[in-house]
């Protein structure tokens, strides 16, 4: 065990952990971090998504000797209930989940999307969205969200 720090979501995090453990793993375990979602663990669905400084990591293969020092975003970094992100907001308005297993990856993605281009198109979110799986289909209403934050913003 080595004690690692990690900024998350603005907060400072002292951890005892395994640096090979998986970033994924202590999120999710340690810190009591749900959003984060286990998917395939192999880098191929996007649900463990996050922000490392701004960066898009699959954290289920993301170490956390890699991860330790860093600044981490997560969606619970995005808003809150009281205070929601606008893709957040646009989320619930156009009901576009199902179940919601892939959503937190897609909106840390589409949030650095929209950092870095404020008015996509829905192509550009397309394309954004490309190494993100939504076994439920709703692909098309998720995407309709992300162009409505947008014009929110
Ligand atoms: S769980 Fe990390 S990409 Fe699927
Ligand atoms: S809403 Fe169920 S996996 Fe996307």
């Amino acid at each position: 065990m080595t004690q690692l720090e990690l900024i998350i979501n603005q907060t400072s995090v002292t951890l005892d952990v395994d640096p090979a453990t998986s970033l994924l793993d202590v999120l999710r375990n340690e810190v009591g971090l749900a959003s984060p979602r286990f998917g395939c663990g192999k880098e191929q669905c996007g649900a463990c998504c996050v922000k490392i400084d701004n960066k898009l990591v699959y954290a289920c293969t993301h170490s956390m000797a890699e991860a330790a020092g860093q600044s981490i975003t997560t969606v619970e970094g995005l808003g809150t209930p009281e205070n929601p992100h606008p893709l957040q907001q646009a989320v619930m308005d156009l009901n576009a989940g199902q179940c919601g297993f892939c959503l937190s990856g897609i909106l840390v993605t589409a949030s650095k999307l929209l950092d870095e281009n404020p008015a996509p198109s829905r192509s550009d979110v397309m394309t954004a969205l490309d190494d993100h799986l939504c076994r439920c289909g709703a692909h098309n209403r998720i995407i309709d969200a992300i162009l409505r934050a947008a014009d929110k913003r």
